[in-house]
């Protein structure tokens, strides 16, 4: 086992990444310290890991709380019915809710988590790629609104996470892919030589071989901790961690959150945030190419073909990044190098939702 830390003076809390995690009672006991527990899981997830995890903890008092499964469900709705199952069950402000699952699941119990007398402790058991790599750590916690995605939440610190990596063996092949959008993420923001690691092992990721595995999740959370370390509430460098999410999100509201996977959904708009820096004269053809090439050979998605730019304009500027000062991108200088810029005017915008700015 592995652990790093999310330094945040008192609110500190460890991330343990290892194999056969979720049935480390001594690990579970240490992480989960209060009396009374509420598991909340999917209905994917409960019949693989929920027994192994309760058994893990039967030292402590646990419910568990199935929900379906679904990013259709991060709805006030499921927020809602976990807050009604913590007062039937009269939890105390020292009670902790512990999310197993992907990051719907992360999101929406720790929205409730951090919303419950005005918040309990909280305990991440990712079980996706995406959720191991980036949902779990740092603290967002949101529901979705019908019009917008994430639009209602609030920061609330995990007091731990527990990654198990062997959980990925049971996760469908495009999910896996769908978190290896988020890697590439961190090698394109910050780490050029995790981004050549990714194109030399991308095949041994797809995989699942459990040191390329392990590296990948373990050098993901150290990028991840060390931003939020420096920037909790997004004022500054953490907004670069949202690279590819303006388009994404926007794909995801037209598709109704059905149609594209989240980290679907962020490889083509990393594509497109690289095709805007590209027409911006920032980055080369050579290095756009490099990665699109890297996002396809993962097995994700790199265009939207039939969505109307004129449309995703109108997404994009709905999304939380669209601040009172107008749209703002995160944009690519060189790959390792991103920064948060104003969006180009929109006909530039419009000529590559096109395609017409093809690297
Ligand atoms: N809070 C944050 O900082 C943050 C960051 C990135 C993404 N997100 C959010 O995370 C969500 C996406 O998370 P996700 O990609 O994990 O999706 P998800 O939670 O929907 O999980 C994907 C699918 O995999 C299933 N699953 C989970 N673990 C499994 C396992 N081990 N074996 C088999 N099936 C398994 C789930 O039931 C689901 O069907 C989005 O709502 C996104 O907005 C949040």
């Amino acid at each position: 086992m592995r652990t790093l830390e999310v330094s945040l003076g008192e609110r500190s809390y460890p991330i343990h990444i290892g194999s056969g995690l979720i049935s480390d009672s001594a690990l579970l006991e240490r992480s989960v310290t209060a009396e009374q527990v509420l598991i909340v899981t999917n209905e994917t997830v409960a019949p693989l890991y929920l027994e192994r995890l309760e058994h893990g903890l039967r030292a402590r008092n646990t419910h568990a709380l199935v929900l379906p499964d679904g990013e259709q469900y991060k709805t006030l709705d499921t927020f809602s019915r976990i807050i009604d199952r913590l007062i039937e069950m009269r939890f105390h402000r020292d009670a902790c809710v512990v999310a197993l699952g992907g990051g719907v699941v992360g999101d929406v119990a720790g929205y409730a988590a951090a919303s419950y007398q005005r918040g309990i402790a909280f305990v991440q058991v990712p079980t996706t790629l995406l959720a191991q790599v980036d949902s779990s750590v740092g603290g967002k916690t949101a529901v979705n609104h019908p019009s917008a995605k994430n639009m209602i939440g609030a920061f609330h610190q995990p007091v731990s996470v527990i990654i198990d990596t062997e959980t990925l063996g049971t996760l469908p092949g495009r999910e896996l892919a769908a978190g290896i959008a988020e890697i590439v993420k961190y090698g394109l923001i910050i780490d050029p030589e995790l981004h050549g690691w990714l194109e030399a092992n991308i095949e041994r990721l797809t995989s699942l071989e459990t040191q390329a595995l392990s590296h990948a999740v373990h050098r993901s959370c150290e990028i991840k901790a060390a931003i939020v370390a420096e920037d909790e509430r997004e004022h500054g460098k953490r907004a670069l961690l949202n690279l590819g999410h303006t388009f994404g999100h926007a794909l995801e509201a037209l598709g109704g959150y059905g149609t594209w996977l989240h980290g679907e959904a962020v490889a083509i708009g990393t594509v497109l945030a690289a095709r805007t820096s590209q027409r911006l004269q920032w980055l080369s053809a050579d290095d756009c190419h490099r990665i699109e090439n890297l996002l396809r050979r993962a097995g994700l998605p790199v265009r939207a073909d039939g969505v109307d730019p004129d449309d995703m304009l109108e997404a994009m500027t709905m999304d939380k990044k669209a601040g009172r000062h107008g749209l703002k991108l995160v944009l690519l200088r060189a790959i390792g190098e991103a920064v948060v810029a104003a969006a180009p005017e929109r006909d530039v915008l419009r000529e590559v939702l096109r395609g017409d700015a093809r690297a």
